[in-house]
């Protein structure tokens, strides 16, 4: 924090007023649920993003990161909130501010913002929701604006959604505006309703593991399975009265495909369809402390996803093959969006050292550069520092 302070009186010429932090996430299962009105169970990490803030007596907005100095301070006015393929990153925070104002909150001055985040880049932990709300965290405590944390975790997705134009669900803003340290959130994304569960491991930790793959066509691929998604519901709503995926059992799903009536869209389904079952058993077995049945459900999350949601690739199944393939794993997945980023074992703690080194060699051997691997700490929401 200190370095990033003195960061922001080298770009601005004076010191920040607020230093801020938001997390990044994990889910430990639920992927892909939550535009289909399912359950999610996302956690906030330690990794995230700082910020060092000041207002402004005038009407600019300069917004600075140290994680793309060769961009420098990228600026604009606040009555010119439009998108920019230029102002490339900082489209993040202009969409809050916008979003903001849209909601009727006053910011009627201009701010400077310095960032600095330690999520690696394009790995699927959710950096560009952490800009979102730690933008919004800012914004409130410098303009005493009148909103919730729920309010701007909804901001947040409605800048990815409406600004960015990422069709995504409301998981990765409510995990880092809500989380809780040491907990995950089982999120029910139909109502909002949210618990707040334990995640006690045990003799186990949460690996985080990097495919450093960049995570390429991943937008577009991901707004492609939301349409697949919609299209399947629709063919299934002319004969049951459902409003969502999320709201279908197994049983009621399979006995109903032929209404769907195209392989395809099928199985987009079937993963929809199980995988809102698989979290909620996840979350009973973790709460009963059967960490096998809870590694058994990581690992059927990760077979649905690539072989009937199909967006692992070689990448993400490689990583999580050889972590399963470990003694010490009761079970892994990748986490987040697909297409390349992250995933995630539950690994015995006594035997990290190996488990690391194996995984390590046997990604290298058959993908041939390196993966990046992490315990995972669970952290609280979005806050004032
Ligand atoms: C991305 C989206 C989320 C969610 C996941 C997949 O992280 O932003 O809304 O859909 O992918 O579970």
């Amino acid at each position: 924090m200190e370095q990033l302070q003195q960061i922001f009186i080298d770009k601005f010429g004076t010191e920040g007023t607020g230093m801020y932090f938001a997390p990044g996430r994990i889910n430990l299962i639920g992927e892909h649920t939550d535009y289909n009105g399912g359950y999610v169970f996302p956690a906030a990490i330690t990794l995230g993003t700082y910020a060092v803030a000041r207002k402004r007596e005038d009407q600019l907005i300069q917004l600075y990161s140290e994680n793309f100095p060769e961009k420098g301070v990228i600026s604009f006015s606040l009555d010119e909130l439009d998108y920019r393929k230029e102002d490339d990153w900082t489209n993040y925070p202009k969409g809050v501010v916008r979003f903001l104002k849209e909601a009727g909150q006053v910011i009627d001055r201009g701010f400077d913002i310095a960032f600095y985040g330690n999520i690696p880049n394009g790995a699927g932990l959710s950096s560009s929701a952490s800009i979102e709300l730690l933008t919004g965290v800012c914004l409130k405590d410098l303009f005493d604006l009148t909103l919730t944390t729920l309010d701007l975790v909804k901001i947040g997705k409605k800048v990815e959604n409406e600004f960015i134009g990422v069709n995504s669900g409301i998981m990765d803003q409510f995990a880092i505006g809500m989380g809780q340290k040491d907990h995950a959130l089982l999120l029910d994304t139909n109502t909002l309703n949210y618990e707040v569960v334990p995640a006690a491991f045990g003799d186990y930790v949460v690996a985080i593991m990097n495919t450093n793959k960049r995570r390429e066509l991943a937008d577009s691929k991901y707004n492609e399975r939301r349409a697949e998604c919609e299209e399947a519901l629709a063919r299934l709503q002319k004969s049951l009265a459902i409003d969502s995926l999320g709201a279908l059992d197994e049983a009621t799903f399979f006995a109903n495909t032929a209404l769907i009536d195209d392989p395809r869209l099928i199985k987009r389904a079937k993963h929809a369809v199980t995988e809102n079952q698989r979290t909620l058993k996840a979350k009973a077995a973790l709460t009963a402390g059967d960490l096998e049945e809870f590694g058994q459900l990581l690992n059927a999350s990760h077979a649905s996803l690539r072989d009937d949601y199909e967006v692992t690739g070689h990448e993400l199944d490689t990583l999580v093959a050889a972590a399963q393939a470990h003694p010490a794993v009761l079970g892994a997945r990748m986490t987040g969006a697909g297409f390349g980023g992250c995933g995630i074992a539950l690994v015995k703690e006594s035997e990290w050292a190996d488990f690391e080194a194996s995984v390590k060699a046997a990604y290298l051997a058959e993908i041939g550069y390196a993966t990046d691997i992490y315990q995972a700490s669970i952290d609280d929401g979005a806050r004032k520092l």
